[in-house]
């Protein structure tokens, strides 16, 4: 495994790459659930290049970038048994370099949901996949349903702007608790954690509605709500029971539908969804 930190050697790297090429773009501190969208990406592409950059310009002012977990030789001892070509380490100014000053922003599908509670975080989101696609010119892109509205954002920009490159959404990896996989785990203390399952129970729970027949969309993040207010150490910031493709609020249930929430333990905010009908 190759690993490259500026774009120069990423382009000379990137051109002896023969055949079908995957990006799997990540932030580092790699868990189970990045793992697995390399493991696909090794399954279905010749080569393939992962991106470890803790992205400035997607986290807002009052955010955790400056405690965001790192550990670079920890992750690429990780990626490296899994077969991975090439691995991309950029430093924020190889990817913003003094004067930069072009953002690439998806309207609509970045408003609800995450984009209310973050302003500003898919225009970073989608700037720096911009930037990551054109530097390293996949044939296919792999991401993770967990983060289902950046997925959906994604789709959208790399339609409209004509990049060439699939787009392959992967299954959330869950611990045996159920809750899903994320580098902010690493945040919770012991009783956080053991409270940070009600998200998949107050998912669950609304699953269970659904499939009991519900089909009113208040009900539905009623149900959410039910069970999220049981526990003591969550906050909840926001749930929905939203059209899967265009993200709007349901007050009746039609087609897929992607239940979705925000809920905080102290100052560590996750998130989880799951995808119905
Ligand atoms: P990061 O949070 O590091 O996640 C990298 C990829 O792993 C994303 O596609 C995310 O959806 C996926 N992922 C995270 N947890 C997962 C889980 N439990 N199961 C399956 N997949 C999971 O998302 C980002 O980084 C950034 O926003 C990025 C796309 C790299 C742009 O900066």
């Amino acid at each position: 495994m190759k690993t490259v930190s500026s774009l120069s050697d990423l382009r000379a790297a990137r051109l002896s790459l023969k055949g079908t090429v995957a990006l799997v773009p990540t932030m580092g501190y790699l868990h189970e659930g990045h793992l697995s969208l390399i493991r696909q990406a090794k399954a279905d592409c010749e080569r393939v290049i992962v991106s470890i950059f803790v992205n400035p310009t997607q986290f807002g002012p009052n955010e955790d970038l400056s405690n965001y977990p790192r550990d670079l030789e920890r992750d690429l001892n990780l990626i490296q048994p899994l077969g991975v070509d090439l691995a991309w380490t950029p430093s924020a100014e190889v990817m913003y370099p003094p004067g930069y000053q072009t953002w690439v922003e998806v309207e609509a599908l970045s408003r609800p949901l995450e984009g209310a509670m973050r302003p500003g975080h898919f225009r970073g989101v989608t700037t720096v996949m911009a930037k990551l696609f054109n530097a390293a010119q996949p044939d296919k892109a792999y991401f993770g349903q967990k983060d289902a509205q950046q997925a959906a954002v994604i789709r959208q920009m790399t339609r409209d702007l004509n990049f060439p490159i699939e787009i392959v959404i992967c299954p959330t990896m869950r611990e045996a608790d159920g809750l899903a996989m994320s580098s902010r785990n690493e945040y919770l203390n012991a009783d956080e954690r053991q409270a940070a399952t009600v998200l998949f129970r107050a998912l669950s729970a609304a699953k269970e509605a659904y499939e009991a027949g519900e089909r009113e969309g208040e009900a539905i993040r009623r149900k959410m709500k039910e069970v999220l207010v049981r526990e003591p150490l969550a906050q909840m910031q926001y749930v929905s029971c939203a059209d899967y493709d265009t993200l709007e609020e349901l007050a009746v249930i039609k087609g897929k539908v992607l239940l979705s929430m925000a809920v905080f333990f102290g100052k560590t905010r996750l998130i989880d969804n799951f995808v119905v009908g």
